[in-house]
């Protein structure tokens, strides 16, 4: 079967070392790369709403010499009349080398791996996962910092629904000493299998507090997220939790000066925009690294599917 990533953890230590190496040499030299995916397609099935992953993904392909076919939201496409997302895709790759794929199902991104044909990306399925935003996100940390070992990172806002959350726990449990600070609401916390399965079976510790200000001193890394609204049956419960974090400048006074504070955007009130001029923030970076580890990625699976 074709290679597909579906997961984060579908690549290895090795090979996500071997993307992140290929991204910085595309940052150095872009135009060695221009013709690399040359008369090659990719499609975009987004069946969710996207600024950030679908426009990044065209991007990356144009850059690489390549065309983008797209879906670009559920109603626009035979979903409607109730394909099945096996049926979708089996056609897709009829037409493209190629796929990434955003549903609003947990899984849905699998079912496409299995009936494609051709590589298929997971560009977040539901609450479950999100591992191109993972990639971006480690591209950020590696510029920033310079490794993945030795770091405090403090998670905050919805880490129940937050699929970018889940994938950056499972890739940075690869990397020694690294600390976890869990900061959410109550009814916001990490799934008890994320902890079960990840943090308390890697051995690795974890403190799960409603308090971000008492933590931040502590922190290498700040990874604010939103309160997700299309997540919550309730939406006098989304109310009550959206405001629940707001990252001001009084709040990092007492943060360190090498802080880097991400965020997978969009962002709602969580951080100020009093912030963006903080040499601290990393949130548009972060949108442009998430850009080349996806024209890494694309060019690894192109390469080993033998359609490059
Ligand atoms: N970070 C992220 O997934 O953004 P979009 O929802 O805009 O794609």
């Amino acid at each position: 079967m074709v290679r597909s990533v579906i997961d984060v953890l579908d690549l290895s230590t090795k090979e996500l070392e071997e993307i992140i190496a290929v991204a910085q040499d595309i940052i150095a030299k872009p135009d060695d790369y221009a013709d690399a995916c040359k008369r090659k397609k990719l499609a975009t099935l987004f069946f969710e709403p996207s600024t950030r992953t679908r426009l990044s993904f065209e991007a990356a392909m144009y850059e690489l010499g390549g065309n983008v076919i797209s879906v670009s939201s559920a109603d626009s496409s035979s979903a409607m009349k109730g394909e099945s997302v096996a049926d979708t895709v089996k056609t897709v790759s009829c037409y493209a080398d190629i796929i990434a794929m955003r549903h609003p199902k947990e899984g849905a991104a699998l079912v496409a791996s299995k009936a494609a044909g051709i590589p298929v990306i997971n560009a977040g399925d539901g609450g479950h996962c999100h591992p191109t935003q993972t990639l971006a996100d480690l591209l950020t940390i590696y510029r920033e910092k310079g490794r993945f070992s030795d770091l405090t990172v403090g998670l905050c806002g919805d880490l129940k629904f937050g699929r970018t959350v889940h994938s950056l726990i499972n890739a940075l449990t690869r990397y020694n000493n690294v600390r976890f600070v869990l900061i959410s609401p109550e009814e916001l916390k990490v799934p008890s299998y994320v902890k079960r399965d990840v943090l308390k079976e890697k051995g690795y510790s974890y403190i799960q507090t409603t308090n971000l200000e008492s933590y931040m001193p502590e922190l290498d890394i700040l990874y604010m997220t939103r309160v997700q609204r299309e997540r919550f049956f309730n939406e006098e419960d989304y109310l009550r939790l959206k405001d629940s974090y707001i990252l001001t400048p009084d709040k990092l006074k007492n943060a360190k000066k090498d802080l880097s504070i991400l965020h997978p955007l969009p962002r709602v009130n969580e951080i100020a925009v009093a912030i963006d001029d903080d040499p601290r923030a990393c949130y548009f970076k972060q949108v442009k690294n998430g850009k080349y580890m996806r024209m890494s990625l694309i060019l690894k699976l192109l390469k080993e599917a033998g359609r490059i």
